[in-house]
């Protein structure tokens, strides 16, 4: 599929379906709407004012344009009230608008910059919305699915943003190209967390990550194997990666812009292709999802997939601990202690809090590279949705600037975020009787026990954030119009947006 800014009216370009928006509080129609009525005699008016809740965000209303129009479809997508619109609404909108499109198997797709008129929006941002809403909103995950039902399926080909203004044309062209970024780098975290436990193991991690230093001289990559982890004392690494049968494998990705940079960030995901719980085992259901426990690795991932194409003036280094969580026979057992890379030694009471012990080394590791912030990426706890739910990624720092700026680019790009605190007192309820720390709080505050476990192993000199996105890496039911089933990639899109502005 390509998407393209061409200049015209919307009612003169060719195609299967014209998309535009419809304000609920727009009184008469303006824009390319109106244009697009009087060019259909008012039918399409008509057909709106049979029911107001058409204008509503998200509701599509479709009509055959027998010759009144270029395209044989019209679709006019509801915006909700003007004073409410924002741009994620017409990221919602374009992906309600372009999933109805979809399924009138249309091939090309014609649709203005909506909400940058009337609705007062950005046209380079409602075009950055479109594109995502077109790639993020139509990603399926169907590789295991039969042929035979991929066969009828017709395929949107080209999505053209018609915009009659000449002055709008090259905001909107860099707008196109932001959004591709964002979503090809979500859509590839999607398709990693989406790959069942079976085919996506640690060595996955490792070639996915092989691939993308091969695709540019701009990016490199280390892997260290188990022999290597022993030599560099990443025992806690190693503890929770002796269960398995899978070899480890703890993965360095290193960007370097064409300038020379003047900061470096450092980010850390968790990469447990599968998370049984070890000797700790889950309960068989809440084992059934848990191929996604590598979604923070999958952001990072997802991240370096578009940082050439994103361009940012820092390096940035991603870093994956990748392992399965297994119960074999030499599995790390409740009541071991480990010494981390930094020293900190911890007591493990419970085999399945597994990711706060991998991290531990990690975290030490990407310190050991003195960046300007670390940042990490786990599905930590699942007390971090029992806290804030489903769709919210919990942030926890005790740097007010970072937390501040990762809030805002967050809120840009529509990835709901809420901060936690990193409250000392609670250290109580992780000190361990004979280690320096124990890798379980009590029953209450498991998000924020687990955060300041983290911390325990990051160099007090450097930022840090910890990100736990437990809740929305995986949507067992479609979050929006453009997050559907399965992984999401969350956080890609946010974090690209904060490297971007980073000097
Ligand atoms: N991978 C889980 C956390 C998780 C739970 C992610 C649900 C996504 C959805 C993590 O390794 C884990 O098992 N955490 C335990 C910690 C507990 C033993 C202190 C948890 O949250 O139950
Ligand atoms: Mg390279
Ligand atoms: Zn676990």
């Amino acid at each position: 599929m390509d998407i393209k800014v061409v200049k015209g009216d919307i009612k003169d370009v060719e195609g299967d379906v014209a998309i535009v928006g419809h304000l609920e509080d727009s009184g008469e129609y303006g824009g390319a709407l109106k244009t697009l009525n009087v060019a259909m005699n008012g039918e399409i008016g008509e057909l709106l004012e049979e029911d107001r809740d058409r204008a509503k965000l998200n509701m599509v209303t479709e009509q055959k344009t027998r010759g009144m129009v270029a395209s044989s479809r019209a679709i006019v997508v509801g915006l909700g009230l003007q004073k409410d619109l924002t741009v994620d609404g017409v990221r919602q909108a374009m992906a309600s608008a372009i999933l109805v499109a979809e399924q009138k198997k249309a091939k090309t797709v014609n649709v203005v910059l909506m909400g940058a008129g009337r609705g007062g929006l950005n046209s380079k941002l409602v075009a950055t919305a479109i594109t995502e809403a077109v790639y993020l909103g139509l990603y399926k995950f169907d590789s295991w699915k039969s042929k035979d039902e991929e066969d009828n399926v017709v395929e949107i080909e080209l999505v053209q943003i018609v915009e009659k203004d000449a002055r709008k044309i090259s905001s909107a062209k860099q707008g196109v190209e932001i959004g591709e970024i964002g979503a090809r780098g979500t859509n590839h975290a999607r398709d990693l967390v989406n790959e069942p436990a079976g085919t996506m193991k640690p060595r996955d991690l490792k070639n996915d990550a092989l691939r993308i230093a091969e695709s540019s001289p701009m990016i490199s990559v280390e892997i260290f194997g188990r022999a290597e982890l022993q030599r560099m004392n990443m025992d806690a690494f190693l503890a929770v990666a002796a269960g398995s049968d899978e070899e480890p494998y703890f993965i360095h990705l290193k960007y370097e812009p064409k300038v020379k940079a003047k900061k470096s960030i450092a980010l850390v995901g968790k990469g447990v292709t599968f998370d049984s719980g070890g000797l700790s085992l889950k309960p068989a259901a809440s084992m059934e999802t848990m191929k996604i426990d590598m979604g923070g690795a999958a952001t990072v991932l997802g991240v370096f997939e578009s940082i050439v194409a994103l361009d940012p003036a820092v390096e940035v280094h991603g870093i994956i601990p990748a392992t399965e969580n297994m119960p074999g026979g030499k599995a790390y057992r409740p009541g071991d202690v480990i010494r981390a890379k930094n020293g900190v030694t911890m007591e493990i009471l419970n085999t399945d809090a597994e990711g706060r012990v991998i991290l531990a080394d990690a975290l030490a590791y990407a310190c050991e590279l003195k960046p300007n912030a670390v940042i990490d990426l786990a599905t930590l706890t699942g007390a971090v949705v029992v806290a804030i739910g489903e769709e919210m990624t919990g942030l926890m720092t005790d740097d007010d600037k970072l937390s501040e700026q990762l809030l805002a680019s967050a809120a840009e790009t529509g990835e709901p975020t809420w901060r936690l605190p990193l409250f000392a007192p609670y250290n109580k309820l992780i000190e361990s009787k004979i280690a320096d720390v124990k890798n379980i709080g009590g029953r209450w505050g498991g998000a924020l026990t687990a955060g300041l476990f983290l911390k325990k192993f990051v160099d007090p000199e450097i930022p840090w954030v910890h990100l736990d996105i437990a809740g929305p890496a995986f949507a067992e039911r479609p979050y929006l119009t453009y997050v559907p089933y399965g992984g999401t990639g969350v956080m890609v899109r946010t974090l690209l947006n904060w490297l971007k502005k980073q000097k």
